[in-house]
């Protein structure tokens, strides 16, 4: 049995989409052991909480310095012993500590299909606004291993979604998520907590 921890930081609409699908079956032999957000007031921890599932915050502002904020957030972590940290829209600077513990046991997802709309200062809606700015017909959405670099761990799973005429971000990010996210996350997971996925030479190998 896989054990996760997804960390957050906003609505959770991936966290729910991970708790779904190990409800009905679509991620098998994976247990939520518990959900971390930054962020006091994310939604996600609700959806957690309505699962039955442990639902911590570790905020920024309750530590004096963004060293001891990673501590904490390491700690809770290693508290909930898991297998895999999965990234569900977590949206803060990983400390290296945890990176490198967690080599090849953590994933993370974007809205893009990396190695485009990616790297530094790229989540969220500012992912689609600079998509729709470049005139793309095509983007999606990407789950790749986390290393010490921001967005360019080995790729596991991708997807790609068509870009439509008149799309504003709003409406391109949901279609993302729908059509690319949320259905790549999970199946990224249940490949994992089947032994399918390995990394060889830095790139990602999935024996299905
Ligand atoms: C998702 O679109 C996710 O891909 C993105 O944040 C959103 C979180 O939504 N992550 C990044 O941009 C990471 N660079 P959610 O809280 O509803 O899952």
């Amino acid at each position: 049995m896989l054990k996760i921890a997804v960390l957050v930081s906003g609505g959770g609409t991936n966290l729910q989409a991970i708790i779904d699908g190990v409800e009905n079956g679509k991620i098998t032999n994976t247990k939520i052991e518990g959900v971390i957000s930054n962020k006091r007031d994310a939604y996600a921890l609700e959806r957690a909480k309505k699962h039955g599932i442990k639902a911590v915050a570790v905020a920024r502002k309750d530590y004096a310095s963004r060293e001891e904020f990673g501590d904490a957030l390491l700690q809770a972590i290693n508290e909930l012993d898991v297998d895999l940290i999965v990234l569900a829209g977590f949206l803060v600077i990983l400390p290296e500590k945890l990176v490198a513990q967690y080599e090849h046991r953590m994933i993370n997802i974007h809205p893009s299909l990396i190695p485009s709309f990616c790297g530094p200062g790229y989540y969220g809606l500012k992912v689609h606004e600079e998509a729709l700015e470049r005139g793309v017909k095509v983007t999606g959405a990407t789950v790749h291993f986390v290393d010490g670099g921001c967005d360019s761990g080995p790729i596991i799973l991708q997807k790609p979604v068509m870009v439509e005429q008149g799309d504003t971000p709003e409406i391109l990010q949901k279609r993302v998520m729908e059509q690319a996210e949320w259905n790549i996350l999970p199946e990224a997971i249940d490949l994992i907590a089947n032994g399918k996925v390995q990394v060889i030479d830095g790139k990602v190998v999935i024996n299905k």
